[in-house]
């Protein structure tokens, strides 16, 4: 009996290199492929079974079910993959199981979901994405990985690529927003963050893109609901980002839990296969989300769990995530020929091959290092690190009189409201081993900003959710004595994330109630709002005098937001989702089409409501600096272009306030006319510049035919000639515009 598979995978190798000189990245995959092969030839169906099983441990719960005996699984040789579970000891004790308890000892693979960090917690996703920095959250998810790795992980259940243009759908706090370019940048950003140059570089995780797809798109917000659009949406908007975790060399994949045009992506074939592995060429394996088989019989698509097994993997699902169904029904299924035995091999190679990319082969304990984990967890480099992501996440919404940045030697400041001393709510939803005692208040960010002699009255004001009136008086009191009041509200962290959908935007409880009190008093207020995704805040933000989205900013939370107020830092953050001004104009985002009676205020036959006007409470990216930038002379190289040429795009960027700041440059396209209708503007390109006072720059994009395709009449990706306008600007309302014909 062979005891130890990997001896033979080790033997194998060393003969392989020996005979090649120069391992390339093509002599690396053959040498992959013949080491899977001798495996797979040694596995019985059990065994092959067993790796299409994934179960959760009971170290942390993200899902309806846990599962009892998932050691004695381990044990079996029936389970190839654990998340949930963290930590060396514990890691390296199952991990033994697997490979010094079972017949072959094959590895398994730790998952986890690390979204926003590890232990150091980043700002929430959209948080992140309202940096529009991508170096800075390709670098927040190499820190996650290095943490993750520290505590035995190898596999995170990140990045979540879905478009959202519905903040009603907690789960928009997840991902990169509204925009297809935004999403496919924070997507290429966060594979590499996460995945590195090698997967078997101990410091690096493969990556999971989620949820496969338009789970963003569910009708009314309200999450797990069904999603009904055409092809063409689904290709023009919530594709692409997965596509670019594809092109950015993402390792696996994780289906939705909704159903597309009435087919559960978890057994979409169309996705899975056609699209997914014909189309885009990935070679991944593709994992469930959380017993998303078991689902299809209540979604009406299986009548049973073992169709439903059946459906799963000849659509193209090579991992069951806790649902048990390949475990309980698959060798029925091969059994009875529903399955072939082709399609398993297929899914077991799948899933070996990332196995050995991540080294796991040649070194089971690689992930399970104490000295790692002693020494590069929450290290102070990375508490810096999480500081500056948190600053740069924060937008500034509105600064009347400027009145921001306060001065640190300002006499009383009061520091009002539920969550301003609160530390539990600041990591947001899914921080994963982030331990929320060690994250930093913003009242105590506030204290240790200030002059010794500044006298801080805090008050909390009133609570998240709850109805109680009874500290508005204090609160008012406090504000009464102060010279300015820093008002700090907004949602719980479980009020956005999964299973979170919200009817109502706006602030929870009595909170608007506590606003009203404050402003009354009259004094200068600072409100910061914490939340998971965009509030209808708009009587908020009429009444304050200035207005911070801060998001769920992390660990750092206090200092980063202080940081901002009193100027350490100037906000350069741009909204990467439309703020709505009430639920009833959802969905509402800026690239929305044109319609054939687009709104005119002087003709009630057009687009528009009778109670509210058609535009945003703020738009796609849009925010405020402490400085101003002024935008002109916007210049095209050619205003007629041939399908082959490269359009230039510059315009001069000018900094005329008095301090530094950063400007995100936005470039924007619309295709006057095509074979289908086209959005009235697409973000096509932005661009970071840091000025000094008085500094001028240009700032150049380029613009090529590919780059105004689309999926036209007959559902081809091309692009049609015709006249296009290009607009630049510092958000996707105020911009300098131009036009040009594409021949
Ligand atoms: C959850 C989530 C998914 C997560 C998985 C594992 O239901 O939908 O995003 O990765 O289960 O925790």
């Amino acid at each position: 009996m062979i005891k130890n598979l990997f001896f033979i995978a080790i033997v194998g190798g060393i003969i392989t290199c020996a005979c090649s000189k120069i391992s390339s990245r093509k002599q690396d995959e053959a040498r992959i492929e013949r080491r899977v092969d001798s495996v797979l030839k040694l596995m019985t169906l059990e065994e092959k079974i067993g790796q299409l099983t994934l179960f959760t441990s009971d170290y942390d719960v993200t899902g309806p079910t846990l599962r009892e005996n998932y050691k004695e699984d381990i044990k079996a040789g029936k389970v190839g993959a654990i998340f949930n579970a963290y930590g060396v000891d514990y890691v390296r004790q199952l991990q033994r199981m697997a490979v010094e308890e079972t017949r072959l000892g094959i590895p398994l693979i730790f998952g986890y979901d690390v979204i926003h960090g590890h232990r150091t917690i980043f700002p929430i996703s959209l948080g992140e994405s309202a940096s529009w920095d991508t170096a800075m959250v390709r670098k927040a998810a190499q820190i996650a990985a290095i943490e993750a790795t520290a505590e035995g992980l190898n596999w995170t259940f990140a990045p979540m690529v879905d478009i959202a243009r519905d903040p009603r759908w907690g789960r928009i706090s997840e991902g990169a927003g509204e925009d297809v370019f935004l999403g496919k940048c924070m997507a290429e950003a966060r594979v590499k963050g996460f995945q590195g140059r090698r997967l078997d570089d101990p410091k690096t995780l493969v990556a999971c893109a989620k949820h496969f797809a338009a789970y963003g798109a569910a009708q009314a917000g309200r999450d797990y609901h069904t999603v009904d659009i055409s092809e063409r949406t689904l290709r023009e908007v919530y594709l692409p980002p997965f596509k670019a975790a594809v092109d950015a060399g993402v390792g696996t994949f994780m289906t939705s839990f909704n159903e597309t045009a009435g087919v559960p992506s978890t057994g979409n074939r169309f996705l899975l296969t056609d699209v997914l592995r014909n189309e885009w060429g990935f070679k991944g394996f593709v994992v469930t989300d959380y017993t998303s088989i078991n689902e299809m019989v209540a979604h009406g698509f299986a009548k049973n769990e073992k169709e439903a097994g059946e459906l799963a993997i000849n659509a193209g699902v090579d991992m069951d995530m806790q649902g048990a169904v390949y475990y309980n029904y698959l060798k029925k299924s091969i059994e009875e020929g529903k399955v072939s035995m082709a399609t398993v091999d297929e899914a077991v190679r799948r899933i070996l091959r990332i196995k050995f990319k991540l080294g796991l082969f040649d070194n089971p304990y690689l992930y399970c290092d104490n000295n790692r984990e002693k020494y590069e967890v929450m290290t102070q480099e990375h508490l810096d690190f999480a500081r500056n992501m948190a600053r740069k996440s924060i937008v500034l919404l509105k600064n009347e009189k400027q009145i921001l940045p306060l001065s640190k030697e300002i006499k009383t400041l009061a520091v009002i409201g539920p969550l301003a001393d609160n530390r539990r709510e600041l990591l947001g939803s899914w921080s994963a081993a982030g331990n929320w005692t060690q994250a930093i208040t913003i009242l105590e960010g506030i204290r240790n900003a200030v002059s010794s002699s500044t006298k801080i009255l805090y008050a909390r004001g009133c609570n998240i959710h709850d109805d109680t009136t009874l500290y508005i008086a204090e609160a008012v009191n406090k504000s009464r004595q102060a010279d300015a009041v820093i008002l700090v509200i907004g949602e719980a962290h479980w009020m956005s994330g999964e299973a979170a959908s919200r009817s109502d935007l706006g602030l929870p409880g009595v909170q608007q109630q506590l606003a009203d009190a404050i402003m009354a008093v009259g004094k200068p207020v600072i409100a910061v709002l914490l939340s998971g995704r965009p509030l209808t805040i708009t009587k908020l933000s009429e009444q304050t005098t200035a207005l911070l989205a801060a998001w769920f900013p992390g660990t750092m939370a206090g200092p980063a937001v202080a940081d901002v107020i009193f100027g350490d830092y100037n906000p350069s953050a741009k909204l990467p989702v439309t703020f709505p001004r009430n639920v009833g104009q959802i969905p509402i985002y800026y690239c929305m089409k044109n319609t054939g009676r687009p709104m005119d205020p002087d003709n009630k036959y057009t687009s528009k409501y009778l109670d509210i006007p058609n535009t945003p409470l703020f738009p796609f990216g849009f925010g405020l600096s402490y400085t101003s930038f002024e935008y002109s002379d916007l210049q095209l190289s050619q205003t007629i272009l041939k399908a082959s040429d490269t359009l230039q795009v510059r315009v001069k960027v000018k900094n005329t306030g008095k301090y530094s700041g950063e400007e995100t440059v936005q470039m924007y396209v619309r295709d006057l006319v095509g074979s289908v209708t086209r959005p009235v503007k697409e973000l096509k390109g932005f661009k970071k510049v840091y000025l000094n006072p008085g500094e001028e720059q240009v700032v150049a994009f380029k613009l090529t035919a590919r780059d105004l395709s689309f999926w036209d009449i007959h559902m081809n990706f091309t692009h049609e000639p015709g006249e296009f306008k290009v607009f630049v600007g510092g958000d996707s309302e105020h911009c300098l515009e131009m036009g040009f014909v594409l021949e």
